[in-house]
């Protein structure tokens, strides 16, 4: 365990479709949600277990009041010599400059389509021009390069992958086409709307040239290629071709489920513990006695089932376990 994921609310501000197809949710109780405090504990436990990664995810984090607090705290923990987020970036431009000045690193925007309407249509509601001019703002104060990630969907976006991409590289962004997963919350998961990374490859190829391939980024899941003269890209191959074996993350919900796998269904409650005040010592045993034990390769399994492979679990289940949705657990 090096990457600790941490979604800080189950809350969002968009409705994309291969995330939050439903008309209603149940939310997480409003009781249960870690305090900045509470979540800081949890990580400094963690970097006893030699975490030195987090990723701040949702829900939209930035929907969180004060975020940068919490990044502020994070910030002060001399084992985390990685801090990042991923937003849809709607946000950015009212909540941008706190965060990076809180000591945010790293950068992470969802963004399926570079057109309005479709934006609006993906989303149930976005607004492009604010997400735009979001990036515009955080390009300027990120201190890394900032990633884009795009899940490309066959008959909804897959028109776009050469205009994003043509896009990402003259803005100096490392875009990343990701697999439409079967992930718990993905209601309307059908194989046929996955566009396969070779052929996502197929098309970048025809458009710009044979992409070569680059180094990856330690245990990441993008495999990462070049376009010769303009820069890199990634391809999340995560329905096709998982990557389990290497895989080093954990994930806490905003009301302190742990989490071994995307794919886990039950995961662990830590938050009761940590609210009653149980110790980084404590905690971290907790973590070391569920992490050695783990044996998950959740997106083989799924990819095992081929023909088989539908929606991995029922909306009206999820009501029943809203910790185990994407936008709980963040992707
Ligand atoms: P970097 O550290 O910048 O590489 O971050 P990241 O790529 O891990 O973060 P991000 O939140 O952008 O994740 C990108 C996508 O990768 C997610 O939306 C998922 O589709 C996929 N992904 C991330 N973690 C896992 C994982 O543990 N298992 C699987 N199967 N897919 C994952
Ligand atoms: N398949 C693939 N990626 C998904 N994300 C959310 N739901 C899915 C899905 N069903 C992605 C978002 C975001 C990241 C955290 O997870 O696009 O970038
Ligand atoms: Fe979209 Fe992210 Fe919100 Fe899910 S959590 S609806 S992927 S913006």
């Amino acid at each position: 365990m090096r990457s600790l994921r941490i979604s800080v609310t189950d809350q969002c501000n968009l409705r994309c479709g291969y995330c939050m197809p439903e008309e209603s949710y149940t939310w997480l109780p409003r009781s249960r949600i870690l305090k900045y405090g509470q979540i800081a504990h949890l990580v400094r436990a963690a970097t006893l277990l030699g975490v030195n990664k987090v990723r701040l995810t949702g829900g939209e984090p930035l929907l969180r009041k004060k975020l940068w607090r919490l990044i502020e705290q994070l910030d002060g923990i001399d084992e985390i010599d990685d801090l990042a987020m991923t937003t849809n970036g709607v946000l950015l431009v009212e909540r941008g400059a706190e965060v990076f000045s809180a000591g945010l690193q790293r950068l992470t925007v969802s963004l399926d389509t570079l057109r309005p309407k479709r934006f609006k249509e993906m989303t149930r509601g976005g607004d492009l021009s604010r997400v735009m001019a979001g990036l515009d703002l955080a390009q300027e104060l990120c201190p890394t390069r900032i990633k884009i990630n795009c899940v490309a969907m066959a008959g909804i976006n897959d028109d776009e992958l050469e205009s994003m991409l043509d896009w990402a590289l003259d803005r100096d962004f490392e875009l990343r086409f990701i697999e439409y997963m079967d992930v718990a919350g993905a209601t309307g998961w059908t194989r046929d709307k996955v566009l396969s990374s070779e052929n996502i490859l197929e098309r970048i190829e025809a458009a710009f040239g044979a992409p070569q391939p680059a180094p990856k980024a330690g245990t990441a899941p993008a495999n990462r290629f070049h376009v010769e003269g303009r820069g890199a890209f990634g391809v999340i191959a995560s329905t096709s071709s998982p990557f389990c074996g290497t895989c080093d993350r954990a994930r806490l919900t905003a009301d302190g489920t742990f989490f071994t796998c995307l794919y886990n269904e039950e995961g662990t409650d830590l938050g009761t513990a940590i609210r009653a005040g149980s110790t980084s010592e404590q905690l971290a045993q907790t973590l070391a006695a569920i992490w050695v034990q783990r044996s998950d390769r959740g997106a083989e399994e799924r990819l095992a089932l081929a023909e088989q492979r539908g929606i991995l679990a029922t909306a009206s289940h999820l009501r029943t376990r809203p910790q185990s949705e994407m936008h709980s657990k963040g992707g």
